[in-house]
């Protein structure tokens, strides 16, 4: 009988990782799917099952779960449904409901001291419909309120959006104006327009995994993975950039684990993966050309890794195709471009660490391949901690 359960949609790397990690570990962990399932619930009690098995008993023998929903929307219904069951869940629904919306998360830390970009929010559609039929346009009176406050290099983004989707620069008036009017209003972007400060983070951002065990202080592990490259002002690796580690400034982790606190206030245990960028701008010291070769250096080693993860047999061989992913990493890792880069930005970062910005938390990141292999850290391991803490053993 099992305490623990992962629950999920849709196994990919990460939960495979997390089933793997808990079967060395010898951790006993249930699996609960949140897909094909009906939930029946009334006050006399509930019903979980599939259309081929009955999980209500297993569910009811649990105590903890990993919330591995894919989408933040549906992981704020899983940690409600398993919280109104009685059930702990790794992250709380408050921590989920936070991180859902970037306005919310960047209250948070506005509230509680955290340097973060200047935010402009504007609680109107672009398009709004009329209760007469029809519709107006309001791009021009929401680019003029953005304007009022930020310049005109300004980033655009969904409030819960993510993998850099729909983010979007605009240099001048004109540019904003066409962001706006290519706005939809929709789950990711469901009241208004967020825009912000263009942090210059001149080719990189940062990725930071803080815990906070039951009982014990937040924790920001002591390396975070970091997302570069010049292809755009967006850094997301699917864009074609690459990723190197650092060791983190103590300032640095101390402002990570200040910003878990702020979005999972008073919650036992928890794990969030911050982003955050350095504030550069004019402390670079470096030849900028000589960084891009780099950069284009290691996309030969990148293509190895590209590769392996293709394998059609990850699935049914997971150790073997995590090995060879892992190999190719390694490869990538040992390169002269990685360790320049990787140099540039220990130098640069450890200049500018008083002036990190933090501007969202992920509450369920991806971290098998780049963030285990690249910077050392199996999430896997603090997540199963966070659980294993909530048991009251
Ligand atoms: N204010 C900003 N200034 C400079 N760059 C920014 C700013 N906001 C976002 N970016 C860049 O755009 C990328 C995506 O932004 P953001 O993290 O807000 O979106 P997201 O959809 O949550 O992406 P992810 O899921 O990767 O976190 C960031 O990694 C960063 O490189
Ligand atoms: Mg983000």
């Amino acid at each position: 009988m099992a305490d623990l359960a992962i629950l999920y949609d849709k196994s990919e790397s990460d939960e495979l990782g997390i089933r793997l990690t808990a079967e060395q570990l010898g951790i006993d962990l249930e699996y609960l799917p949140f897909y094909k399932i009906a939930f029946g619930f009334n006050r006399s009690g509930y019903e979980y099952r599939s259309a081929g098995k009955n999980y209500t008993t297993i569910l009811n023998d649990i105590k903890v779960i990993l919330n591995r929903g894919q989408s933040k929307n549906r992981r704020v219904f899983a940690a409600s449904v398993m919280e109104s069951l009685g059930k702990k869940v790794v992250n709380p629904v408050t921590v989920e409901v936070t991180c859902q919306s970037k306005i919310r998360s960047l209250i948070k830390f506005m509230e509680h001291g955290i340097n973060i970009p200047k935010t402009v929010y504007v609680p109107c559609n672009v398009s709004e419909e009329l209760g007469s039929g029809g519709y107006i346009d309001n791009s021009i009176s929401i680019s003029q309120l953005i304007e009022t406050q930020l310049s005109s290099e300004v980033v655009v983004k969904p409030d819960a959006g993510t993998h850099g989707r729909s983010v979007s620069l605009a240099h001048t008036h004109e540019g904003l104006l066409s962001i706006l009017k290519s706005l939809k209003t929709d789950t990711t972007n469901p009241a208004g327009v967020v825009a912000q400060e263009l942090i210059p983070k001149w080719f990189y951002d940062l990725r930071i995994i803080v815990s906070k065990e039951k009982n014990r202080q937040a924790y920001c592990e002591p390396v975070a993975l970091v997302r570069g490259g010049f292809k755009e002002f967006r850094t997301n690796t699917f864009l074609g950039n690459m990723v190197v580690h650092v060791n983190l400034p103590e300032v640095v982790r101390k402002q990570a684990e200040k910003c878990g606190e702020a979005l999972a206030g008073d919650s036992d245990a928890w794990l969030i993966a911050m982003d955050a960028m350095p504030n550069i701008s004019n402390k670079k010291g470096y030849d900028e050309e000589v960084i891009k070769q780099k950069f284009v250096d290691l996309e030969k080693p990148f293509k190895e890794v590209t590769k392996a993860k293709l394998d059609p047999n990850k699935k049914t061989d997971f150790v073997k195709y995590s090995r060879n992913v892992e190999k190719a990493y390694l490869e990538y890792k040992r390169t002269d471009a990685y360790n320049y880069i990787q140099g540039v930005v220990t130098e640069t970062l450890h200049k500018t660490a008083n002036d990190v910005v933090f501007h969202e938390g992920n509450s369920c990141p991806e971290f098998w391949e780049q963030t285990r292999i690249i910077a050392g850290i199996n999430v896997a391991e603090p997540l199963l901690a966070c659980a294993i803490s909530l048991l009251d053993r």
